[in-house]
């Protein structure tokens, strides 16, 4: 293993270890091996799940539309809009609809919320009530304005980036759509796993150092590791929830 490598997964085992303590499911009991290994189980397992690509993550679909998610991640974006119920919720990153159309369904059992999405490409674009589609890039101005044209003063409002996950698009993004996020919502930041957390390891600054340098800028938001807790997630410290 060359350093750089070991380097890189000492930092992804950290991440792990860091998540496992702050779920408090270190609880040696709970565990059917050591927790060194529990670490690893996790880590080697988001590696096989994740580099599958097409057979797994790459290849899901919701009701039909392909959706580019982990559904661990579904299952906690489930449990986030049941916990908190937004009436708006942005969306960087549209692909085919596939993630638009599931949160909308999940509104639909809540009778509540709408989303915006926005993509630089149209590739088909999944008709539903709740969802307003935009073209465009996340970051230029005259999206940002038509995003907030969109919402009514008063209602709560989520955001999801999941769109260009370089460092500088993240940053950007976080920067626009932070302040629109409301007390007590979500601001979901896709993708933190690359750059060797534990995914490919090669790609360079993207969401996750992105994040850190937003919140070490931003006291609004704190980690909430809590919608970690399926141990699986592609967004390790990217579910971060507005405090004040
Ligand atoms: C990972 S995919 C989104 C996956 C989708 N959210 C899902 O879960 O199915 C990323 C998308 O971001 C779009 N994209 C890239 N750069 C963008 C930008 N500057 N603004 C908005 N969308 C962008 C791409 O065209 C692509 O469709």
């Amino acid at each position: 293993m060359r350093m750089s490598q070991r380097v890189q997964s000492v930092g992804a085992v950290a991440l792990v270890a860091a998540t496992f303590f702050a779920l408090g499911v270190v609880a040696r009991q709970s565990l059917p091996f050591g927790q060194a290994k529990a670490v690893r189980t996790v880590g080697d397992f988001h590696e096989l799940f994740y580099n599958a690509g097409k057979t797994t993550w790459g290849g899901s679909r919701w009701f039909g539309v392909p959706i580019e998610k982990c559904p661990m991640d579904l299952m906690s974006y489930q449990e986030i809009l049941f916990d908190t119920r937004p009436d708006v919720l942005v969306e960087a990153g549209t692909f085919m609809g596939g993630s638009a159309l599931y949160f909308a369904s999940i509104m639909d059992w809540l009778r509540k919320g709408r989303v915006i999405t926005i993509d630089i490409v149209n590739r088909g674009r999944p008709p539903h009530p709740r969802i307003t589609y935009l073209q465009g890039s996340s970051t230029a101005p005259e999206i940002i304005a038509a995003v907030k044209g969109l919402i009514s003063p008063g209602e709560t409002v989520m955001a999801v980036l999941d769109s260009d996950h370089s460092y500088a698009h993240v940053l950007k993004e976080l920067q626009a759509y932070g302040p629109l996020v409301t007390e007590g919502a979500y601001l979901v930041v896709e993708d933190t796993n690359i750059n060797g957390h534990p995914v490919r390891p090669d790609y360079g600054p993207g969401p996750s150092e992105a994040v850190d340098a937003f919140c070490e800028s931003d006291s609004q938001f704190v980690r909430d590791r809590t919608r970690e807790k399926y141990l699986l997630t592609f967004n390790p410290g990217g579910f971060l929830r507005k405090i004040r």
